[in-house]
């Protein structure tokens, strides 16, 4: 890439979310719970043009690595994407995301009466399964959009 074509500057030191599908960049920071509230410094490029898939978004956050939940619910929005730990400047370590069997927290459960949405000390769990997510307490499925269910508590 030519310096003319550099778009988003790179980071010292932190995580760069690389090859994620094409208009989920703003779901991948929900997923992480970045609302800029925390002054947290982060890049974000939508529909950048890339070689493996057409387009892609990228996300940039400075001084920050991921919980492997946020890993696991990140794969299934950008199932392409790849976690690059960057350490003074270096990429020192390159990840695919995997679609996880099961997802732990990040995620809430549509049933209002579901006991994880109680004031019980019980967190979400969802089975990934083929048609969708099942709730591991109460069975509700969530079968698509799986960003408009994260936890913004
Ligand atoms: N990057 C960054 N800051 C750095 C180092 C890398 O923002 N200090 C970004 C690069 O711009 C790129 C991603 O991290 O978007 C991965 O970097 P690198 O592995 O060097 O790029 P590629 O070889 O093109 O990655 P891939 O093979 O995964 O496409
Ligand atoms: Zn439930």
């Amino acid at each position: 890439m030519t310096e003319h074509e550099l778009r988003v500057s790179k980071i010292r030191n932190g995580t760069v979310i690389d090859h994620v599908t094409a208009g989920q960049a703003l779901n991948v920071l929900a997923i992480l719970g970045i609302d800029g509230s925390a002054g947290e410094s982060v890049s974000i490029g939508m529909n950048v043009p890339s070689g493996r898939i057409a387009r892609k978004d990228i996300v940039k956050v400075e001084d920050r690595e991921l919980s492997q939940s946020e890993v696991d619910v990140l794969s299934l929005i950008a199932p392409e994407a790849t976690i690059n730990i960057v350490r003074d400047y270096e990429v020192v370590e390159k990840n695919r995301v995997e679609r996880p069997d099961r997802v732990v927290g990040v995620l809430s459960c549509p049933n209002h009466n579901c006991i994880t949405n109680a004031d019980e000390p019980i967190g979400s769990e969802f089975s990934v399964l083929p048609e969708g997510l099942r709730c591991e307490y109460c069975g509700t499925f969530i079968r698509e959009a799986f960003a408009d269910h994260i936890d913004a508590s």
